[in-house]
């Protein structure tokens, strides 16, 4: 993954909802391989805001046939850039962006005969729209089923452009939406996606056996959730795809052991590349992170999130041994491959070796 940021201009600011708004950036020709990206991968955004510099990660909201660089931002309470970005930033304005990474993606093929399933809440419907979008124009033999919640229809990101894409590509998607606040004549599309209502849906609506693979992404209790129903109705933890938001920040018992280990940690050697470039850091009890401690020496290792969700500090061990707090952004095979979340690992000894190339 590059680690380099671009600076783009703002395009064009489209208003989804009150409280969510999508950015398209304008990319130069120079910049378009660059900003080539896979279906449901996400950009860094970094801005100066009030002095200070502010990073986040938002899912690409479209297919990588539309030609199109948009991401959508929802307001958070309290959010930093999320309140910046919905109400201060303007066309002409520019961000600097990271190229495109992130693995809540598939291959799609265009021989494939497939059937995807989806469950989304609140603004995790974005990257699971480009990947919807993506499977019914790469493969038109396959079918996507999507489970959205939101809290009322007001809130509904991207509610028409889905019932466009459902008439476009009639039989091929099914889309159902659960609102929490608002009743309709169906019982079960009334209420939260919660534990007891994902089973319903893995009852009454498809057939877990016969789907291809799950795509999750939405507040954290509803991933869990249908991450659960999943697993309990026999699913392979590697048909299932989540993709977290920042929203969950890690436990506080793991950021209370991430300082521990640290202390234990003061002074250990590390041998860190990045970009090509070999070098020696030593790890920082203070930094408390070996992402932390490598940007303390001088060397630019990429972060967005520091909550162990985005992946954006994703390095592989090559020799040596880590503790990990949280590691929510990667998949159970980037662990057995030896990759790290370096904002969430401390080294356990000397001999640490790292690589953010890998
Ligand atoms: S910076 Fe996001 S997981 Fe480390």
């Amino acid at each position: 993954m590059s680690v380099t940021f671009h600076s783009l201009e703002v395009a064009e600011l489209v208003e989804e909802t009150a409280d969510a708004r999508s950015i398209r950036f304008r990319v130069p020709e120079g910049l378009r391989d660059a900003f080539r990206f896979r279906p449901g991968q996400h950009l860094t955004l970094k801005a100066e805001i009030g002095g200070e510099e502010v990073r986040r990660n938002y899912s690409l909201c479209v297919a990588p046939e539309e030609g199109e660089l948009k991401v959508t931002v929802k307001r958070i309470a309290g959010g930093r850039f999320s309140t910046w970005a919905n109400e201060a930033l303007k066309p002409g304005d520019r961000l600097d962006v990271m190229e495109p990474h992130g693995s809540f993606t598939h291959d799609f093929r265009a021989d494939a005969a497939n059937h995807y399933v989806a469950f989304a809440g609140g603004s995790g419907i974005t990257p699971v729209i480009s990947l919807i979008k993506t499977a019914m124009i790469e493969e038109p033999g396959s079918r996507f089923t999507l489970f959205y919640g939101n809290r009322d229809s007001q809130s509904v990101i991207f509610l028409e452009e889905l019932a466009k894409l459902k008439n476009r590509h009639m039989g091929r998607l099914e889309i159902h939406h659960f609102l929490a606040e608002e009743s309709e004549d169906i019982e079960l599309f009334n209420g939260m996606l919660d534990r007891a209502k994902c089973d319903e849906v893995l009852e009454a609506l498809v057939d877990p056996a016969e789907a291809t693979a799950f795509f999750i992404c939405g507040p954290g209790p509803m991933m869990d959730a249908a991450e659960q129903a999943l697993l309990a109705r026999g699913v392979a933890s590697d048909r299932i795809h989540i993709e977290r938001f920042t929203a969950d920040r890690p436990a506080e018992a793991l950021q209370a052991q991430l300082q521990e280990l640290s202390r234990g940690s003061e002074g250990l050697t590390m041998l860190v590349t990045l970009d090509g470039r070999k070098r020696r850091v030593p790890f920082s009890a203070e930094a408390g992170n070996i992402l932390d401690s490598a940007r303390l020496s001088g060397l630019p290792a990429p972060f967005a999130c520091k909550a162990g969700v985005c992946a954006t500090c994703r390095a592989r061990v090559l020799s040596g041994e880590v503790e990990m707090a949280a590691r929510y952004g990667l998949t159970d095979d980037e662990v057995a491959s030896g990759y790290i979340l370096t904002c969430q690992s401390v080294p356990k000894g000397e001999g640490l070796e790292v690589d953010y190339d890998a």
